[in-house]
This record gives C-alpha cells, structure tokens and sequence, in this order.
C-alpha cells in the first residue's frame, strides 16, 4: 500500500524534512499493519535527523519513537493483537508517518479510557520515567531527588511519579514559567538555573545533605555539577544529553564527592522483551487511568510541520509533550 512519511535524506537542521510518498510491504508473519492516529516527538529524534546518531537503517532517515493507533492487520504468527485493536508502540525510530508495518512485539494494546493523543504523549517519555525511578534508582518515600528539565516531556511526568512514590522532588527549569508549570506537576521546589546556581540551592534546600539519585538528560552544561548535589554514595544518572555531549568524563570526579555511582541508560535495554515492554506499559497506565499522571501536551502539529516541532525542542522553547497528528 502507499503511505505517506516524514523523512530526511541527508542528516542536517530541521528544515531537512521532506513529506514524501512510501511504499508499504505487506505484515510478515510476526508483524503488524498499523495506521497511526497519533505520533510522539522526543529529542531522540533530533539526534537521527541531525546525525549526531547514525543512521543504520535503510535510506531515507524517518525518525520517530513512538505512536499510537489501530491495527489494520495482524501476520498469521501474531496471538495477542488483532484488526481493530487500538494500541501504542515505542522503537527507536521510524514512526513520522501515515502508516507502518512493526514487529507485533513491540507493541501494546491501548486501553479504551487511555485518548490516542495522550498515549502518543507517553509511551517514550513515560517509560523513561518508568525505569529511570523504578529500576535504575530504586526512588523510596523519604528520599529527595534531583531532576533537570523538569518541565520537559520526561520531566513533568518523572516529578510526578516521583512525587506520588513519597519522595521530595527538586527540579531545574529554565524559566520562570517553565518552573511555575513543574511546581504543578509533583515538583516541590524549582530552580531556575539560568539565574540560580543550581548546586547551591539544592545545597540550601537539603541544609547540605545532598539529594539520593540526580536524573540528568542535560549534559554538557550540568556535567560536573550535578555530582556536587550528591548525597555520599548517591547515583547520577546521566539519561540524556540536550545541550550537548560530555566529551570529558572523569570517573576520579565520583571519589572527590563521596563515592559515587554514574550510570548512562536508555530505555530500550529495560524493555528488551514483549513480557518487559507490557510489566511497564501496565504500571504507566495504571498510574494514569488512577490519576497519578497528568499528561500535558504542550505542542501539537500535523505530521507534515514536525519541522516546526523540532525547532522548538532545539531552542528550549517546549513545555510537556509535543505529538504530531495524522
Ligand atoms: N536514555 C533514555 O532512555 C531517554 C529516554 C527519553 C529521553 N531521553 C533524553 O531525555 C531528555 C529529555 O527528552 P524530552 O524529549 O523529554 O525533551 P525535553 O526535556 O522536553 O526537552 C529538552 C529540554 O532540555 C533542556 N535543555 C537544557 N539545555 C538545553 C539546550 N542547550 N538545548 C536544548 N534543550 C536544553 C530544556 O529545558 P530547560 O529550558 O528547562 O532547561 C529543554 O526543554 C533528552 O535529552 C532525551 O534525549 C533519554
């Protein structure tokens, strides 16, 4: 069948995006047709467009993590999906488009109550903070916890269930409005660190304690200072990088400040599995149909302005989750 995609044929700025006609194979055997009612935007997808990730796939590049929608057909070897079922995926690419076929696998039945947009919204982003509080760092009533970006699309929802799982949760936002909107969602205190200096005022905040676990998805311009907001013993997780590699990883920075644990995760080694990706994709639901989450979608577009999209996640001007529409 023809479909349509957003791609890119040579990595560069966001103005590479081409809206384009693709050919679609039939569903193998343990595969899916899905047509997609809704797409989810992550800075991930900045990093294939651009080509600060390679690009293994075949040509062209068609970014995209997530996305939610209905089956249209299911392979014969496929049991736990069907014509007609509403579901959401995430992968690592490949999802700016009308229609695609998918691995069954790797994706899940969306429940009824759950609107597709919000799924869209989610299933990235969610799952981040699924495993960054639940398996990295194991986040316990009583701790307090540093989360950079907190008014992005994993951090609106990782203060949140941090908040909701007992813990005292700090975030960094880089505006005034971007904190007022954190303190809304789980976050009990907010440092503007474009004015604040966020090592100190954790510092004051904790009477010099230090926080447990630091979630950084900054790099560069956090990196070393989120070490100093540490707690003896503590863990950075350093999660992502917006403003720019770490060239500079000094592990004697862990003994200067307390023996401390580094990890860089990414998502789809804690759910390399169906049984792992549907464990996590029911506690993320479950957390949002008990009202535990609120999903704020702060951009939305059509699937053929993700241009627009990626320039506002570039320049820090998001807030929440930014979804593309069929
Ligand atoms: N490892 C994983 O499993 C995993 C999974 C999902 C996402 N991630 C990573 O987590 C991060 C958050 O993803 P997201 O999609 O939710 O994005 P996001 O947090 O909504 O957007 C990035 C935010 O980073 C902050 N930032 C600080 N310096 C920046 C700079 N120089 N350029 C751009 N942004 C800067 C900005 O917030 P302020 O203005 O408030 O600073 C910006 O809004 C990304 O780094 C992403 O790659 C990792």
């Amino acid at each position: 069948m023809i479909t349509y995609a957003s791609v890119v044929h040579q990595p560069g700025p966001a103005t590479s995006f081409a809206y384009e006609e693709m050919e679609l194979a039939p569903p193998g055997p343990q595969e899916v047709l899905v047509k997609h009612h809704a797409i989810g935007v992550n800075f991930i997808d900045t990093y294939f467009r651009s080509g600060l990730y390679p690009w293994t796939g075949p040509l062209p590049i068609i970014p995209g993590a997530e996305a939610s929608g209905e089956v249209m057909e299911a392979g014969s070897s496929v049991s736990h999906l069907q014509a007609g079922d509403r579901i959401a995926y995430t992968v690592p690419n490949g999802a700016y488009c009308q229609h695609r076929v998918i691995a069954a696998d790797r994706v899940v039945k969306l429940p009824d109550d759950i609107p597709y947009e919000t799924a869209a919204a989610i299933m990235v982003k969610g799952l981040t903070a699924q495993y960054l509080l639940r398996s990295t760092f194991n986040v316990q009533s009583g701790h307090t916890i540093l989360i950079h970006a907190a008014a992005g699309g994993v951090g609106l929802l990782a203060g949140q269930w941090a908040a909701h799982l007992g813990a005292t949760v700090i975030g960094t936002a880089g505006s005034a409005d971007k904190a007022q909107l954190a303190l809304q969602h789980g976050y009990h205190h907010v440092i503007n660190y474009r004015e604040q200096d966020f090592v100190q005022e954790v510092q004051k905040i904790t009477s010099g304690q230090g926080v447990e676990v630091v979630y950084d998805s900054v790099g560069q311009d956090t990196y070393p200072y989120s070490l100093q907001c540490l707690k003896r013993r503590g863990m950075w997780v350093c999660f992502g990088q917006s403003s720019g590699v770490i060239e500079d990883f000094d592990l004697r920075h862990l003994v200067q400040h307390g023996s401390l644990f580094a990890t860089r995760p990414t998502l789809f080694d804690y759910i390399p599995t169906y049984d792992t990706l549907h464990a996590a994709s029911e506690q993320l639901f479950d957390m949002l149909l008990k009202g535990h989450l609120k999903v704020q979608v702060g951009q939305k577009a059509s699937l053929k302005e993700v241009a627009n999209v990626h320039q506002q996640l570039e320049g820090r001007k998001t807030v929440g989750s930014s979804i593309l529409t069929t």
